[in-house]
């Protein structure tokens, strides 16, 4: 038994399931989505194959994971939904943020709960998953390590560090992108079309990230390596750092850090 029911097909539902969908180890016809939204089904039934429903009891009959991507206030709902239903043998996956693996055993005792926290990247197998089990799902790491190293990269992490994860990896996303704005911005003052200036911009944002990945350099490295003494690189970085660009990234992923651990 290989199945697999993911509830909630929402932002990051659907870039799990497209990641899933198009890897080795799950065929469409094992994966089942559960949402409310006919719209959302009828997009991943046409484009991934896999099976829907808009009811997550019949859903979850036969799967060995059932992953939760719901929103945190939508979680309760879905758990006193199911618990009447899921089997002791059935693996429970979390991406939800800020639950942890003990209020979700709180309400379904007798499974166990791995929690992950992916990101969007995971349409395009290039999610950052961070992954955290307790002593009674231990075991099922590796295998849940290996269904999210199909849709990127995976880091087992202790699930005190979830929320620090969250904001890093998976609101680090927008952060990103965010950046990526303005340097397009930053290009069309310049003279470029918008157009031409978000393929300069993107392709460059790819290659740095490639090279600190691949090099496994530090990106302060990488950035000597563009700077040329009394040149216009470090004319920009230094304006960039005058006007608080390494200040406020790092003001802004703490607000973040704070705002999370705030949020039931
Ligand atoms: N987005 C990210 O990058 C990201 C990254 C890591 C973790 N997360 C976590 O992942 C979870 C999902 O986030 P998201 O951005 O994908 O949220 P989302 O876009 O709101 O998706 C949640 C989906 O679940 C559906 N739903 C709600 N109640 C349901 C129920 N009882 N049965 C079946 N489906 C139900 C919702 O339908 P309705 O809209 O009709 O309610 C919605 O389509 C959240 O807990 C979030 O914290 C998100």
């Amino acid at each position: 038994m290989n199945n697999i029911t993911i509830i909630g097909g929402g932002n990051l539902g659907k870039s799990i399931i497209s990641g899933l969908a198009n890897s080795d180890l799950f065929e469409a016809k094992e994966i089942t989505v559960v949402d409310k939204s006919k719209y959302n089904l009828k997009e991943v039934e046409e484009n991934l194959g896999v099976h829907t429903s808009q009811e997550a009891v019949p859903a979850i009959k036969g799967a060995k994971w059932v992953i939760l991507c719901v929103q945190p206030r939508q979680l309760a709902i879905v758990l006193e939904e199911i618990k009447e239903v899921l089997t002791a043998d059935q693996i429970l996956i979390s991406t939800v943020t800020g639950t942890s693996i003990e209020e979700i055993n709180a309400v379904v005792p007798t499974n166990k709960v791995v929690r992950v926290m992916p990101n969007t990247g995971a349409s395009k197998q290039l999610s950052m998953t961070c992954i955290a089990a307790n002593e009674d799902a231990l075991v099922e790491l590796a295998a849940v390590e290996k269904m999210f190293d199909t849709i990127g990269k995976t880091l087992v992490i202790e699930e005190r560090m979830m929320q620090a994860a969250t904001v890093l990896g998976a609101s680090g996303t927008a952060f990103f992108l965010r950046f990526l704005r303005a340097m397009i911005q930053g290009g069309i003052q310049m003279g470029f079309h918008p157009e031409e200036a978000q393929i300069i911009a993107v392709q460059t944002g790819i290659g740095a990230a490639t090279l600190v990945a691949e090099n496994g350099t530090h990106p302060e490295r990488e950035i000597d390596k563009v700077t040329t003494p009394r040149g216009c690189t470090i004319e920009g970085l230094n304006e960039m750092e005058h006007q608080g660009l390494s200040s406020s990234v790092i003001k802004g992923i703490m607000a973040s850090f704070e705002k999370i651990n705030t949020i039931k």
